[in-house]
């Protein structure tokens, strides 16, 4: 971790208290160390040699470099040594090889990856730690296949619980955002490879992605959508990020003056490139003037692309100066520098789905499972006297590392939920496993799988009669039942929204009937977004949620429900209880149709629940573990602070009950007397601690004072108000245990 520092300012504290006080019982608290990521900036010791390189290179070959020769690089400069810029997808791991010239895999047999978790279950961990170890692991991955860049990660706020993506991108959350997307992207870098911070930015629906106008105010730009970009670029220094496909206030991202070259550049300070999303540039010099470094696409002649033929015709018509070029030609040159793609000595040279990278998928689903009910203590599972269980659900057996329409990963190793239980279970026990359900989609006139789409057809909701009759016999016949339902990566898809919040194939049908049939039935929700499961809720006495969760998902789930494990993830979005109770919905603007206008403003996710008091199915936050913990002694160090302090936050957790588990302390604060329009709490601070049963942590949260600014648009910054805040603690934002109050002056 050569650039993760840790603070110690709380250690250091706790070590001159103690040793002041020697005879004292040896204190509890549990270490305090705050660990912070830091990126290696951009250098610019290369510059003159950048530019030497500059002077030697025609502007065709300039130009080369600015767009893409091959489906996944750009142009290089083979007499100058000037390497392609070598890409792969992206979120869930490596992408396999795709062909130079189309979609088509390039059939490689040296290309199996490991398939790490979903970024909806890393924001489940609440873990920066883990967020850290998959940006390290996944970047190994990308150097041992000779990549230069990342795109990943994917970091746009869940505007709406529909959205096609929602899998793909952490929360609806701007602070837990950044927290997780800041070590995210230094591990990657850490591996000699570069992030591409995606898609940027404001693209929070995949409805008319490729041109719809997307309108929000000043305010809420800046308050929800954009900090995990900035502290992307300032305190994780990304070298490059995405250009998004939509439109932001009348201009296509990939040519916005405003996102690119005044914030990104101008208020930021970015060094690095932006590389436009695949086909989503529109125009030339616009493109290039407005910011963009390097347009990438999907299959037509390359030299037909904007910032190709179009680009040299325009420099030599003098529509734009070759220094312009130049500039761009330069931020290339300087990521490829800083990666050590030229002059590489000592370059990581990486590894490939190794057991070390599968441990770290593994790592990352066991601590992403949200255990959302658990009335008769059916969890975890006993299994004395057990003798059979019935496995029910095609998402038993289904595999998500491929699928849809999105980047997936080719992988030699993922362990479905019934390989899980059938690697965990004893050999004695018999598993009766029925499908249940058949995934059904509607097939268009060419008679493909039709894609989910707004206003399409879904799905046919009718059970196949045998599968559920299947499903009825082994319920009846055996001792217990597990459920596995949810949806799936051709479900849930980039490039469309859902259309509602059903869910698809008859499920809720057949799980009423198993539950019916047998009472001791636990019920694993495996999705990457919320579903309608109000009546399962109600109906099932155990219920626990799972993502798309990686080579190792299956086994991270039966140590779950076997208890080797004890659940701590918590939900990173609100599950509503209806679409309508969103707030994007609910204010009707989504999905808008030319452009959206982002009705909801600062109120998005549980901000617009918890101010307006509307009860979510599941909130923000929520998560059960099978210990319970009490919280008390909530403080802080002192009552009135200025913005430049720094609050600590210090209470304490006791794991009351007969497990040994994490537990995630959240810190909301709300600023009841504000004469702005704000959210009635806002996530500030959360950590997450690992607690033995029967024992205790002092847990400290520092907390800035500049975290409870608010953005003032006339005075373009950040402003704290003077006043009394409420520091809320709790494990969700429905369950606050203690507040204290304070004051700013
Ligand atoms: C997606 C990007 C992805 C790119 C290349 C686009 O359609 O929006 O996230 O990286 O394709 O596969």
């Amino acid at each position: 971790m050569k650039f993760k520092t840790t603070i110690l300012l709380m250690t250091i504290m706790l070590s001159i208290l103690t040793s002041c006080k020697k005879d004292v019982e040896k204190s509890t608290a549990e270490k305090t160390e705050e660990i912070t990521y830091q990126g290696k900036e951009i250098s610019l010791e290369n510059d003159q040699k950048i530019d030497s390189l500059i002077a030697k290179m025609t502007l065709e070959e300039k130009v080369g470099m600015l767009h893409g020769n091959s489906m996944f690089s750009n142009g290089g400069v083979e007499r100058l040594g000037i390497p392609e810029l070598k890409m792969a997808d992206g979120p869930l791991g490596i992408r396999e090889e795709i062909s130079r010239d189309s979609w088509a895999p390039a059939g490689w047999d040296n290309d199996f990856a490991t398939y790490y978790p979903a970024a909806g279950s890393v924001a489940a961990t609440w873990n920066p730690e883990l967020s850290y170890v998959f940006g390290n692991s996944v970047g190994q991955e990308a150097r041992a296949r000779d990549k230069d860049m990342i795109l990943s990660p994917a970091i746009n706020i869940i505007r709406t619980p529909l959205g096609g993506r929602t899998y793909e991108y952490f929360t609806e959350d701007p602070f837990l955002n950044k927290k997780l997307s800041v070590p995210f992207i230094v591990g990657i870098q850490d591996n000699d490879v570069m992030a591409c911070v995606k898609h940027f930015a404001v693209n929070n629906q995949e409805t008319n992605r490729g041109t719809v106008d997307v309108l929000v105010d000043e305010r809420t730009l800046r308050e929800l959508y954009l900090p995990a970009y900035k502290a992307a670029v300032t305190e994780a220094h990304a070298y490059s990020l995405m250009g998004a496909y939509n439109k932001f206030r009348g201009d296509y991202l990939c040519e916005n003056d405003y996102m690119l070259n005044q914030i990104l550049r101008g208020e930021w300070g970015f060094k690095g490139i932006v590389v436009s999303d695949w086909a989503a540039v529109h125009s030339t010099v616009k493109t290039l003037e407005n910011g963009l470094d390097i347009e990438m696409g999907t299959p037509k002649p390359f030299n037909e692309f904007f910032l190709a033929d179009k680009l040299v015709e325009a420099a030599k018509a003098g529509e734009i100066s070759e220094e312009e070029i130049n500039k761009h030609v330069k931020h290339i040159l300087r990521v490829l520098f800083q990666v050590k793609a030229i002059d590489g000595e000592n370059r990581i040279k990486g590894s490939l789905a190794t057991e070390a990278h599968y441990k770290d998928a593994y790592n990352i689903a066991a601590e992403s499972i949200v255990l959302l009910k658990n009335n008769k203590n059916l969890l975890p599972l006993q299994l004395d006297g057990v003798k059979s269980i019935a496995v029910i659900g095609n998402n038993a057996m289904k595999k998500n590392a491929l699928g849809g329409f999105g980047a997936g990963v080719k992988t030699k190793r993922e362990v479905t939920p019934l390989e899980g239980l059938q690697n965990r279970l004893p050999k004695d026990i018999k598993i009766n496993y029925a499908e249940g359900y058949l995934e059904r989609y509607s097939k268009n006139e060419n008679n493909q799988k039709e894609e989910v789409t707004l206003d399409g057809p879904v799905t046919v909701e009718t059970l196949d009669e045998v599968k559920l009759n299947e499903a009825i016999d082994a319920a009846k016949n055996s001792d217990m039942a597990i459920i596995f339902a949810g949806s799936n990566r051709d479900y849930e898809t980039e490039a469309s929204d859902r259309k509602d919040l059903s869910l698809p194939f008859g499920q809720k049908e057949l799980i009423e009937k198993v539950l019916g049939i047998n009472p001791n039935t636990i019920v694993v929700m495996i999705a990457g977004a919320p579903f309608d499961i109000n009546t399962i809720k109600e109906k099932s006495s155990a219920l626990i949620w799972s993502w798309f969760n990686g080579s190792e998902g299956g086994n991270a789930l039966a140590d779950v429900i076997l208890g080797t494990v004890n659940p701590s993830g918590k939900l990173p979005w609100t599950m509503p209880k209806k679409i309508e109770d969103s707030p994007a919905h609910a204010t009707h603007s989504f999905p808008g149709g030319e452009s959206v206008t982002y009705k909801e403003g600062l109120l998005v996710g549980y901000r617009w629940f918890d101010t307006k008091n509307i009860e979510p199915l599941y909130p923000f936050g929520y998560g059960l573990s099978y210990t319970t913990f009490e919280f008390s002694d909530l403080k802080t160090n002192k009552q009135t602070y200025s913005d430049k302090d720094v609050i600590e936050v210090t209470f304490n957790i006791k794991n009351s009950g007969d497990f040994d588990g994490k537990e995630v302390a959240q810190l909301y604060v709300s600023n009841p007397n504000s004469k702005l329009e704000r959210a009635s709490q806002e996530l500030k601070g959360f950590k997450k601690v690992d607690i033995q049963k029967g024992t205790s942590k002092n847990v400290t949260i520092l907390l800035p004072i500049k975290e409870l600014g608010y953005y003032n648009v006339d005075k373009k910054g950040w402003i704290v108000e003077p006043g009394t805040y409420k520091i809320r603690i709790g494990n969700s934002s429905r369950a606050i245990k203690g507040d204290v109050s304070i004051s700013v002056n």
